[in-house]
């Protein structure tokens, strides 16, 4: 009886021993999170596009939430991992009007969303836009006696984070633009993100988190739709044309980001490699227990895409795998839980980031 109990105390012991070390190695110890505003697309919308009322249903969600939880996931978005990697709540959708305190930052982030053109809804600029209005909401409040409001200084030390680009680029492939044509336009979607950032800091923000566009030519969808031959394809099997123009915008990003460091020298400005994580994810697919990393889980069709634009995951006649976790794409566009937990870990890493400025670097 006494040494049964003593062998459960000692698994029990074990155990802790063991939760405390995974848990350091991979947590921070974040005792002050900042506050973060994000800017995006659905790689990073945590509620914005079904606070305007639009239906995001099951399966998404079924992983992790349990329910649908306003993602296009099947759990967790990067952010969501980047979030609770310094111990603060998921970010709230700007646009979510109940129940929403703000209290740790706001999500500006919409389903769709490129940073062209200006001036509609939810442009990179129409994002800012609302932030700014956000911000100046924020000081009346504080003004009329309000406590819970971000002050002045929380905007100063608040992380603002962009991931923005690929709507942009897969819009106008889309259009039938010639690669030329596409490249063209890449230099005016870099303006768009430069004003963002410039908007921010005039506006008192500092601290700036820019992910960089991932390999547009290796979703499901995109191969798809293009039904491409040999002679279209990448090394690892990916639409060559999209991926080099999604490379060319992330190299004139990379060059902007280092621009505006030297510009805005009061300011930080960390540039991250998403492109390489994903693209290693995906040639590296079965080295991180992925099989078919061109296939989505829920969609139509089977292999080798699992996608089908009149059927796409959540509508009828869809089906999900069983074994997301075993799958990159979620449906054909936006990555599992699974896969978006190792781009986050890799984010973590700071090993793809300029400058290699740990991501809990914003506690204070
Ligand atoms: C795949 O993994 C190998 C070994 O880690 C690495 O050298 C290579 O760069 C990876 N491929 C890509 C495309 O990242
Ligand atoms: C999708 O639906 C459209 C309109 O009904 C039809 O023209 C098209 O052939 C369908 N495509 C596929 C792949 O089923």
């Amino acid at each position: 009886m006494a040494s049964s109990s003593n062998s459960i105390l000692l698994n029990l012991y074990t155990f802790i021993i063991i939760i405390s070390l995974v848990s350091h190695s991979t947590e921070s110890l974040c005792t002050n999170p900042p506050h973060i505003f994000n800017f995006g697309d659905s790689n990073s919308d945590t509620g914005g596009l079904v606070a305007l009322g639009y239906s995001i249903g099951s399966p998404y969600g079924r992983t992790f939430f349990g329910r649908p939880a306003g993602r296009l996931c099947d759990g967790r978005l990067v952010i969501d991992f980047l979030c609770q990697s310094v111990k603060t709540g998921f970010l709230t959708a700007y646009m979510e009007s109940l129940g929403s305190t703000f209290s740790n930052g706001a999500n500006f982030a919409v389903v769709g969303s490129s940073t062209l053109p200006k001036f509609v809804p939810f442009a990179l600029n129409v994002q800012v836009m609302q932030f700014l209005h956000f911000k100046s909401r924020s000081n009346e409040l504080l003004s009329a006696g309000s406590q819970k409001m971000i002050n002045d200084d929380g905007f100063q030390k608040a992380l603002y984070m962009i991931d923005i680009g690929q709507n942009d680029i897969a819009d106008a492939f889309a259009k039938k633009y010639s690669y030329a044509q596409v490249v063209k336009r890449l230099p005016s979607i870099l303006a768009e993100i430069k004003n963002a950032i410039k908007t921010i800091h005039d506006h008192g923000g500092r601290k700036f988190w820019v992910h960089n566009t991932g390999p547009l030519g290796c979703l499901p969808q995109k191969m798809w739709l293009v039904q491409p031959t040999s002679k279209d394809l990448d090394p690892h099997g990916c639409l060559a044309s999209y991926n080099s123009a999604a490379n060319l915008f992330n190299e004139g990003l990379r060059r902007l980001s280092a621009r505006l460091r030297s510009e805005l020298k009061d300011s930080t400005i960390i540039y991250v490699d998403i492109y390489a994580i994903k693209y290693d994810i995906i040639a590296n697919a079965s080295n991180y227990g992925f099989s078919s990393p061109l296939m989505a889980c829920c969609g139509f069709g089977g292999p080798p895409y699992n996608y089908n634009i009149n059927v796409t995951c959540g509508h009828g006649g869809s089906q999900a795998c069983n074994q997301g976790s075993k799958f990159i794409s979620w449906d054909g566009i936006h990555y599992t839980e699974a896969a978006n937990s190792i781009v986050a870990s890799k984010i973590l890493s700071q090993q793809y980031s300029t400058p290699q400025v740990p991501f809990d670097f914003f506690c204070h």
